[in-house]
């Protein structure tokens, strides 16, 4: 399935990175002649992905029993549950089939996503990434200390940008399944960053190694830094970060 995926995304982001951002119902946009010289690597992807772009409408059912946890338009009020509000399609589709498959361990969420289709987690998906995430506060004594990380890194210690992946904004990279951060609850955060910083693997894919590999080098007031900074990143960076950014 992730082989799947990877090739469908990197039709597309040929084509074009906005494009990208809607989901993955861009193969369409390449026409691919048929038997052409590329037919095969075309026909391979075609062949493999009977899969459809989630549909928000029909992921709007599905969700209603979502909502308990992460709030009915993805805003959850307890910030036990992550909010899923803006996040991206791909991102939110990995996870639940990482959760149905345990790569990703939760007893909940293994319930929650044994239920789901492959098409299902698309459509579930695609209707949170419809919504609006709400931004959240972060704590004025943390978050230079979190905007510096988050901005730069610290390359004496191996630490990269967090902007690099997850944007200056934070809203993430949707053809790379790289997840928004921004207005996500710290609590969260920090329970995230510190379990993978503790050896918890989300997978034994190159994209699963990513983030334990950069928690193992963060502190706990890292930690703390950064998860209160991504919860305010909204209101933090509204209107200033692309002209900082460049
Ligand atoms: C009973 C509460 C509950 C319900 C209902 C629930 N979830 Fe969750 N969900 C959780 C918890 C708790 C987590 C955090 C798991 C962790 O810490 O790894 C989570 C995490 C997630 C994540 C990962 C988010 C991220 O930022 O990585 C996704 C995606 C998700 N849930 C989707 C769903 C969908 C879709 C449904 C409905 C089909 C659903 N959840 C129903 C409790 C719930
Ligand atoms: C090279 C790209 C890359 C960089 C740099 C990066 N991340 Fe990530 N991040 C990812 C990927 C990929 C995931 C999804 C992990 C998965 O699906 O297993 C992720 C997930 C996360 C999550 C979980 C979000 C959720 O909703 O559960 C948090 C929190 C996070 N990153 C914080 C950070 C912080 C803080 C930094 C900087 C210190 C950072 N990331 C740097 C790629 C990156």
């Amino acid at each position: 399935m992730s082989f799947r995926r990877t090739v469908a995304f990197a039709v597309t982001l040929a084509f074009s990175a906005a494009a990208a951002a809607q989901g993955a119902a861009q193969p369409t946009a390449a026409p691919a002649p048929a038997a052409s010289a590329a037919a095969p690597a075309a026909a391979a992807a075609v062949a493999a992905a009977p899969l459809k772009p989630g549909d928000a409408a029909a992921g709007q059912g599905k969700a209603a029993v979502c909502g308990a946890c992460h709030g009915m338009d993805g805003n959850s009020s307890d910030a036990q549950y992550p909010k899923l509000a803006g996040q991206n399609e791909q991102y939110i589709a990995r996870q639940l089939g990482s959760f149905k498959s345990s790569a990703r361990m939760n007893p909940i969420m293994l319930g929650m996503a044994s239920a789901l289709s492959e098409q299902d987690m698309h459509d579930v998906g695609a209707y949170f990434a419809s919504k609006q995430s709400l931004p959240g506060v972060a704590d004025d004594k943390l978050v230079k200390t979190g905007e510096t990380l988050y901005r730069q890194g610290d390359a004496a210690r191996g630490i990269p940008a967090c902007m690099a992946c997850h944007g200056p904004d934070g809203r993430g990279n949707p053809g790379a399944a790289y997840p928004q951060l921004a207005g996500q609850w710290a609590d969260y955060v920090q329970r995230t960053l510190k379990v993978w910083h503790d050896g918890t693997t989300w997978g034994s894919d190159d994209h699963a190694q990513i983030m334990p590999t950069i928690a193992k080098r963060l502190t706990d007031a890292d930690i703390a830094a950064l998860a209160t900074y991504v919860e305010g990143l909204h209101a933090a960076v509204d209107g200033a970060a692309p002209a900082a950014a460049r």
